[in-house]
Formats: structure tokens, sequence, C-alpha cells
């Protein structure tokens, strides 16, 4: 069932393996767990009076349903890291088009820095704006952008 519309809330959105944060190659995505990074996020949403929800999967029709959903919710932004889903899955970046949702895509490392293949995502050419290669920080950063223009929208 579709909840409630909230006119002023974000959608923090990881995809596939994210959800082994901190122990997943530490040396490329730092030691931070998904769970930490989660909480700051929630408690700066919470300061800013800004709902907030995170979700993680591994499964790619449930990210494009999960979209679908924050499109009848009325969600203002998305944070977005596609994780592996960057290049290859045109459902989910077909399904932030359809929704019309604002988003910033966030990696954790560099993927420009590291395989040549990894620099080419589906979803920079759709998002606001991309935030690269700071880790768990890049998170906050984009948060504050959503925040920001959610609280300027009256
Ligand atoms: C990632 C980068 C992707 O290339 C990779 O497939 C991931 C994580 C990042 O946050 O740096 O799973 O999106």
């Amino acid at each position: 069932m579709t909840k409630k519309p909230k006119s002023k809330s974000v959608l923090v959105l990881h995809g596939p393996n994210l959800n082994l944060l901190g122990t997943r190659e530490p040396g490329i995505y730092g030691r931070e767990t998904l769970e930490l990074i989660n909480r700051r996020l929630l408690s700066s949403a919470r300061e800013a009076g800004i709902g907030l929800e995170c979700f993680q999967t591994n499964h790619e029709g449930v990210m494009v349903d999960r979209v679908q959903e924050a499109g009848r919710q009325g969600v203002g932004f998305i944070v977005l890291n596609p994780a592996a889903f960057t290049y290859s899955s045109i459902a989910l970046r077909d399904a932030l088009t359809a929704v019309q949702i604002p988003f910033i895509e966030v990696h954790l490392s560099n993927i420009h820095a590291r395989e040549p293949w990894r620099a080419q995502s589906h979803f920079t050419a759709v998002a606001v704006g991309s935030i690269l290669g700071l880790g768990g920080r890049g998170y906050d950063l984009a948060l504050d952008y959503a925040i920001a223009r959610l609280q300027s929208r009256r």
C-alpha cells in the first residue's frame, strides 16, 4: 500500500552491495557502515524538519518499485547511489525520469579514477548533479543541498 504523501521529504536510495559497507573493499569504500551513514542523514533531516527515508536493495525491480512509490508519495528529492546499476539499469533511469523527482547521484569512490567502464553512468545526464569520491560525506553534502532546495520551496 502507498503511504501518505510527505510534501517535504527526501528518499535516500542505496543500490546493490552497499549493505556491505564497512567490510566491502575498505581501501575503496572506507570503513563506515551503511547504518552509520543512514543514522547521520536521519539526524540531519530531523534537525531540519525534513522527512527522510533510507532504503537499500540488491534488486533492480525493487529499486524501480521504490522510485515509483516515491512518485506516488510526493517525495521531494532523491539522493541516489545506484552502485553497479549505474552501468546497467535503463529501467531505474526511466523510473526516475518518469516520476520527475529531482535527484543527486552519489558515489563513495571517484568512478572516473577507476576502471574506464565505471565512468559511464546512465544517471549523470538526468541528475541535478553528482558527488563522487568523498566517501560517506558525499551523502551529507547531497542531503544539505536537498534540504536547502526543499526549504526554499513554499
Ligand atoms: C559505487 C561505485 C560503483 O562503481 C560500484 O559498482 C559500487 C559503488 C560507489 O559508491 O563508489 O557498488 O557506486
